[in-house]
């Protein structure tokens, strides 16, 4: 397919208000990094593009069912392997739930390999009496609280060009050199997961799904099949440094349309999704599949508006609508927004993110957010679109893989008092790996319906 927007280019954007973007000190050692970025290889290819977008656009029609997962915020200190790899199994471990006793196939995408650049609601922030620049992703600046870690530094563009490029080459190893493997579905299940209740409902469903395979071996059915042999797996961040994203955006040679090669889906954030603003002005043009956060905040033509101009040509799969009201709002938001992507005929997936309006702080003074809120945000999702008769088909959450206490309930009944145990998010607060199992279940429940 060939671009048809009109009077677009990559760096068309530079003429419309780019919000959210930091105050890089040095301009010309900025552009001097960007043009090295832009020398540089793409991180993802055209093709995976395409397929992510073909399987996004099973789940429009409610074939196949995202799940679009991980950190808040990635962090260079933690792009480590141990990391990397446990991310991957918890994500693999809930799709495989999801698949087998959900029913649907399942798109994964995770939050990786890229979510370096975070949104703020003010530039600034007071530590200890002191005004700082606000941290804004490790591709930015640092999270430490002193000023000269918060100066925005260029050079950590390319850093994150660089950790990207590592975390993609170790899960792509992973997913296609054996680990992701339907016959290691056992294997994904974590240590201190498999003592939990969870834990061992999952090595149930794994055991079910060996024995089925270990049954196919022995009646002669091969199973060396890429789909029992490898995993498909996509990255996603939110599209927010807008000249980071432009230095790896290429001209495919195949199709000559443009792609944002820095990641395979991308997301507009809930305080950039402008409809004049930079932000929409750059995704407009580039092919890949489009995420786009809407909260509370919202004025549904005008979110019409925005799908218009980012999928003027309805194209399925394009574009993914992630709710976020929170649990005590969802009931207000959904419906109205559901009705009217309905009559104009969109062609929209539909996904929910159960975490961003479903924030609190602790006594403590530990940012969190509660398993039964979130639980029960997902279920009036699914709940509301059943009773509209749309597509429920997609989820969005910030987990990992780690034995994080960094959201309170779930199995454990993780109490506000016990978040200081291992609470290590530079950001917003991520299920852990138990937790994320738990959710998926519960979300199984109701896809299978
Ligand atoms: C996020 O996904 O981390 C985020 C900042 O989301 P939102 O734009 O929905 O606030
Ligand atoms: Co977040």
């Amino acid at each position: 397919m060939t671009n048809t927007t009109d009077n677009w280019t990559k760096s068309s954007w530079h003429n419309f208000t780019a919000l959210q973007q930091p105050n890089w000190p040095d301009e010309t050692k900025l552009n001097e990094i960007l043009a090295t970025i832009a020398s540089l290889p793409p991180l993802v290819f055209a093709g995976e593009i395409r397929d992510l977008k073909a399987g996004l656009a099973k789940a429009v029609k409610g074939e196949a069912f995202l799940l679009q997962g991980g950190d808040c915020s990635e962090e260079f200190s933690r792009c480590t392997a141990p990391n990397i790899r446990d991310t991957l199994k918890v994500l693999l471990q809930m799709a495989v739930t999801l698949t087998y006793a959900g029913g649907k196939p399942v798109v994964k995408v995770g939050r990786i390999a890229g979510q370096y650049a975070k949104p703020r609601s003010s530039d600034t922030e007071m530590v200890n009496g002191v005004e700082l620049p606000s941290y804004r992703g490790d591709m930015a600046n640092a999270v430490q609280p002193d000023l000269e870690s918060r100066i925005p530094d260029p050079r950590r563009l390319l850093q994150g060009y660089n950790m990207s490029a590592a975390t993609l080459n170790l899960l792509r190893a992973f997913t296609r050199g054996g680990f992701g493997a339907l016959h290691k579905v056992q294997a994904w299940n974590q240590e201190f997961v498999k003592q939990s209740p969870m834990g061992r409902s999952y090595e149930r469903l794994a055991k079910q799904i060996s024995q089925a395979l270990a049954f196919m071996e022995t009646i002669g059915i091969d199973t060396d099949a890429p789909q029992l042999k490898q995993a498909q797996f996509f990255t996603s961040h939110e599209a927010l440094f807008l000249g980071y994203e432009e230095s790896l955006t290429r001209e495919d040679s195949m199709d000559g349309g443009w792609y944002d090669c820095s990641g395979h889906m991308l997301w507009i954030g809930d305080r950039t999704r402008q409809i004049d603003g930079a932000h929409v002005e750059f995704l407009r043009g580039v092919l890949n599949p489009l995420g786009m956060k809407v909260g509370p905040k919202h004025d549904i033509d005008d979110i019409l508006a925005i799908i218009e101009r980012l999928n003027p040509e309805n194209e399925a799969g394009r574009m993914t609508l992630i709710a976020r009201f929170g649990a005590h709002d969802i009931e207000k938001y959904l419906p109205p927004l559901l009705r009217a992507v309905k009559k104009e005929g969109m062609n929209v997936l539909w996904s929910c993110d159960p975490m961003h309006a479903n924030i609190r702080k602790t006594e403590g003074g530990h940012k969190t957010r509660s398993f039964d809120d979130i639980l029960s945000e997902l279920r009036c999702f699914f709940e509301l679109h059943w009773a509209e008769g749309t597509v429920p088909g997609g989820v969005h959450f910030e987990l990992t893989g780690d034995d994080v206490t960094e959201c309170t309930g779930g199995a454990r009944q993780l109490a506000d008092e016990q978040l200081g145990r291992n609470y290590l998010t530079t950001c917003d607060p991520r299920l852990n790996a138990e937790q994320s199992l738990e959710m998926a279940f519960q979300i199984a429940e109701m896809i299978r319906n």
